[in-house]
């Protein structure tokens, strides 16, 4: 069975036929009209004129060694001063994912030191739902400015963001009523999207920070697959050879999607990157599968059969499996969440599971930050490197393949 990219089956003439699919949702929001009935404006804001073509998208060659879970203190004094039993917790799973809704514990707060724990923290637990937060209200400055503690800020090709500050992707959906139930499902019988933040990007995200400013009570939540456990389950056999191969990602059907709707782009072109398949986390050495679902196209190298062949398995050792799987309550804007994680071994989705029921607005905003270059020791990276190398020129663009010698 041939494997299909995320979104590509849209483009198929025969299934742009019904006139109510709803693939382009997001990107048909005007953003203008919207944040009139918003609570948190300034994270709604179209992309101005001025920004098209603006950007390009960021390296960051040195991060292997800055990652700032490197300089965190394994016993997280600085995040958690007399322990984290001080506050209110409990973990998602045992491996994977810690919650802590406690007032008394405010990530906003934290120093210097308490950021490179919280690193190291989401290096090895994966996520974190932090609930009861002031996060929010602090600002878009603010925000930035916690981010950059960690790397590089991403700027999201084709995304809304907040006004002026394009380094925090906004993700909206307006309130609605029990109609957009047939509307959204009319040609598809789901809408979730497995995938690692903009691991079309050479320079990938280390962490994400999902913040809430308006969510339904219940629904939408966000489900997290643990990479490194879907690459512990396989033989050593298929380990090494896994460690062997290089897949191609790209975010040109999101381009497709994002044109398609009249969104305009802030970085033009489309990105074809070559990443290991199993990649080695820079603080921890932990190997993992790097799988995004949503991104990947094929595998390099090999037959498309054989692609295939690879790439279908993978869906469904990767995403079927409930044991690598928890997930993150969203519980509403009101539970003041902030969301983070490590994309470097976890996938995540939405699930939009409440569009039965009237909803008031579901509004969000991310953080996205540059972590290194995937890599093994086998292959180094996805260029055959071994070393951080210079495959991506100085202006931060790179070749598509077809495009090269
Ligand atoms: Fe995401």
């Amino acid at each position: 069975m041939s494997f299909r990219p995320g979104i590509s089956d849209f483009f198929e003439p025969v299934n742009q036929q019904n006139p109510t699919s709803n693939i382009g949702a997001y990107y048909a929001i005007k953003a203008e009209e919207a944040r009139k009935h918003v609570k948190y404006p300034e994270y709604l804001a179209p992309t101005k004129a001025e920004e098209i073509g603006k950007y390009r998208q960021f390296t960051n060659p040195d991060h292997k060694k800055n990652d700032r879970g490197h300089f965190g203190d394994a016993s997280f004094k600085n995040l958690f001063p007399k322990g984290i039993e001080e506050f209110k917790h409990f973990d998602l799973s045992p491996d994977l994912g810690t919650e802590i809704d406690d007032e008394k514990f405010q990530i906003s707060k934290l120093d210097s030191k308490g950021r490179d724990d919280l690193a190291l923290f989401l290096e090895t637990r994966g996520l974190a739902v932090f609930r009861q937060q002031d996060f929010r209200d602090k600002g878009p400055q603010f925000a930035k400015e916690f981010g950059e503690h960690y790397g590089p800020l991403h700027v999201h090709p084709v995304s809304f963001s907040a006004e002026n500050y394009p380094e925090l992707f906004t993700t909206f959906r307006p309130a609605g009523t029990a109609e957009r139930y047939e509307k959204n499902f009319s040609d598809t019988t789901g809408s979730h999207y497995w995938h690692s933040d903009i691991s079309f990007e050479p320079y990938p995200s280390s962490f994400s920070f999902f913040v809430a400013l308006e969510a339904p009570p219940s629904g939408g939540d966000t489900v997290f697959i643990d990479l490194r456990e879907a690459y512990r389950r396989l033989s050593p056999t298929i380990q090494k050879f896994f460690e062997t191969l290089t897949v191609i990602h790209s975010n040109v059907y999101q381009n497709k999607i994002a044109k398609y709707s009249g969104q305009p782009a802030r970085v033009s072109g489309d990105l074809f990157t070559k990443h290991p398949l199993v990649r080695v986390h820079p603080v921890t050495g932990e190997k993992s599968l790097f799988f995004s679902r949503g991104f990947i196209q094929r595998v390099d190298g090999v037959k498309k059969q054989e692609s295939d062949f690879i790439l279908n398995f993978l869906v469904d050792h990767v995403l079927s499996n409930p044991e690598f799987q928890v997930r993150a309550l969203h519980r509403g804007g009101d539970s003041k969440a902030v969301i983070a994680w490590d994309n470097r071994f976890l996938l995540h989705t939405a699930t939009l599971d409440f569009l039965r029921h009237n909803t008031g607005n579901r509004h969000h905003f991310r953080i996205t930050v540059l972590g290194e270059r995937p890599y093994n020791d086998v292959i180094g990276d996805g260029e055959g490197n071994k070393d951080d190398d210079e495959i991506v020129k100085e202006d931060g663009t790179i070749t598509p393949p077809a495009e090269r010698e």
